[in-house]
């Protein structure tokens, strides 16, 4: 069955600028988060308190953060790696973080310069200190499908990663295709090999990269399996810097066309959010990569 509502957790600022050549500035940033929130978006993942050496996209991320309107309901998540980070997000006054994990060696020594035991060590003072500061816990599991590195993922050993990451005290997880590369068969196996694990759905997520144009059918396969979170990044903006392979990210307004053909409430005005990355990608200084936007974005 279908979940008759759907929270869409908007990566746009985070996923979508961490990979732009383009240096966007704090002021384009803070307006196109508050655009998204006008648009009825309520989870705006804002930025990442990573090491400005690793990425300095978001160098700025204390400055956006202080800059952004407090508004009733709305929820601004931030990436952060290690104690560093969470002592910068604290005192920017977030409410709401994120760790990020590798379900491969690889990538958690290209991504996070650990290895796969290591950067659970590193996350566990994080998890914690967080959670006795009241904030909020997602944890993301990276190359859930498929490595550019060592190929096809195993579901046994993304779910025991995926298993960790929960244990460690994160409140909900966020399945990741960071390459793009999955198709529906394997988000339905993969699914179902958490659910024997004993993981209730509703503390999943999906996070599609579109490289292969997938994305918005392996979502499709998430919601039939009882999926409610979806993470996308509006005009299809993403990548990670540290993953050549990987390009944008599910476009929201793609997700919303199909929610919207569902009849699933989602609470995102859809003009509003065209209007928003039509504006975002004149900033970008070229056309959004959705199709709904190309469809309705003329004028
Ligand atoms: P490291 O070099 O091993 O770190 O990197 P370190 O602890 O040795 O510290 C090195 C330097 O960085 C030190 O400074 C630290 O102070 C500084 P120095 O003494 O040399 O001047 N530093 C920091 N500065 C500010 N904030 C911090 C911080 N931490 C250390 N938090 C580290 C390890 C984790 C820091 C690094 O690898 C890193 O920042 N990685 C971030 C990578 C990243 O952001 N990737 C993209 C996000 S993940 C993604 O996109 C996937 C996702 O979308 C899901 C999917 O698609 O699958 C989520
Ligand atoms: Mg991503």
């Amino acid at each position: 069955a279908l979940p008759a509502r759907v929270t869409i957790w908007e990566v746009g600022a985070r996923d979508g600028l961490q990979n732009e050549s383009t240096v966007v500035g704090v002021d384009v940033k803070q307006e196109f988060l508050r655009r998204l929130a006008a648009a009825g978006l309520t989870v705006l993942e804002a930025t990442s308190f990573v090491s400005p050496r690793w990425v300095p996209q978001l160098a700025d991320a204390a400055e956006l953060l202080a800059a952004l309107p407090r508004l009733p309901g709305v929820r601004y998540p931030v990436l952060v790696p290690n104690e560093r980070g969470l002592d910068r997000a604290v005192e920017a006054g977030v409410a709401d973080i994120a760790i990020f994990a590798s379900a491969t060696e690889s990538f958690a020594r290209r991504n996070l310069n650990r290895s796969m035991d290591e950067q659970f060590a590193m996350f566990e003072p994080v998890v914690r200190r967080a959670r006795e500061a009241g904030l909020r816990v997602r944890g993301y599991l990276s190359m859930c499908f498929g490595d550019p590195w060592e190929g096809p993922a195993d579901p046994a050993s993304v779910t025991a990663a995926g298993r960790r990451l929960l244990d460690l005290g994160c409140e909900q997880l966020s399945l990741g295709d960071t390459i793009g590369v999955a198709t529906p068969g394997q988000v339905e196996t993969l699914l179902r090999s958490f659910g024997t694990a004993g993981v209730p759905t509703a503390q999943l997520a999906v996070h599609f990269h579109d490289t292969y144009g997938q994305a918005l059918s392996n979502t499709y396969t998430a919601l039939r399996a009882g999926v409610s979170t979806v993470d996308s990044a509006a005009g299809g903006l993403g990548g990670c810097p540290f993953a050549g392979s990987a390009t944008g990210n599910l476009a929201t307004e793609d997700l919303v066309w199909m929610l919207d053909g569902l009849g699933i409430e989602h609470g995102v005005d859809l003009d509003a959010l065209v209007r928003t990355s039509v504006w975002m990608a004149e900033r970008l200084g070229r056309p959004s990569a959705s199709r709904v936007v190309t469809a309705l974005g003329g004028d």
